[in-house]
């Protein structure tokens, strides 16, 4: 994964938690590197998998939960780095459907050797609800969850998001849907 999955996730953990559990969140986890990475460096993903589990078991916050909040807390942090993605796009959904044809080809000309999932999505006749396949050999189900709800959140749109395992294994479906 790209640096800088990392170094927003260490900046996140240092303003929810403090630096001290920073430090032993790093040193606990054990990788040699020692919790250095450059934003533009590409480390390996069990790393960040490796660091939310200590995490989890120094804080008792579930692995899913902080992964969720993980997502959150990127997305805004993607959208002050990147305006161009989100102001493009006037609604959530016209947003969505941009991931995979137009931001994550743009990140890929950016970082070449950029790890990124697969997303397919269709938007339901009435336009009210949305769903999105996304598919990863490293599975951050939950990071895509807290994004895409972040997402909703900065357009302003109400709506809820639900996510269904894919019966393959390869990943989740999300169905997101604006109120009635
Ligand atoms: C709601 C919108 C988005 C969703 C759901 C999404 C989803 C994801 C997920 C789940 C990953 C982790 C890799 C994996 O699962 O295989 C990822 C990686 C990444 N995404 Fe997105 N993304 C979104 C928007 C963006 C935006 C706006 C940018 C801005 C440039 C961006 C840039 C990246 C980068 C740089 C990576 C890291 C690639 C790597 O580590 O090699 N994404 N994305």
């Amino acid at each position: 994964m790209k640096g800088m999955v990392f170094t927003e996730f260490l900046g996140m953990v240092e303003a929810q938690f403090g630096l001290s559990v920073v430090d032993e969140m790093i040193e606990r986890s054990g990788f040699a590197r020692g919790g250095v990475y450059a934003s533009t460096g590409t480390y390996p993903h069990e790393e960040l998998v490796g660091m939310v589990a200590t995490l989890s078991a120094m804080t008792g916050v579930p692995v899913h939960d902080l992964v969720n909040a993980y997502g959150k807390h990127l997305f805004r942090r993607l959208a002050a780095s990147f305006p161009q993605y989100v102001e493009r796009a006037s609604s959530a959904f016209e947003f969505l459907a941009s991931i995979d044809g137009y931001i994550h080809v743009e990140v890929r000309k950016i970082y070449p050797d950029a790890e990124l999932p697969r997303f397919t999505h269709r938007t339901s006749a009435d336009g009210r609800s949305m769903e999105l396949e996304y598919r990863s050999p490293r599975r951050f189900d939950a990071l895509a969850h807290g994004l895409l709800e972040a997402a909703l959140a900065h357009y302003k749109e109400p709506g809820t998001v639900e996510r269904v395992e894919l019966a393959d294994g390869q990943g989740s479906r999300f169905i997101v849907r604006k109120p009635a």
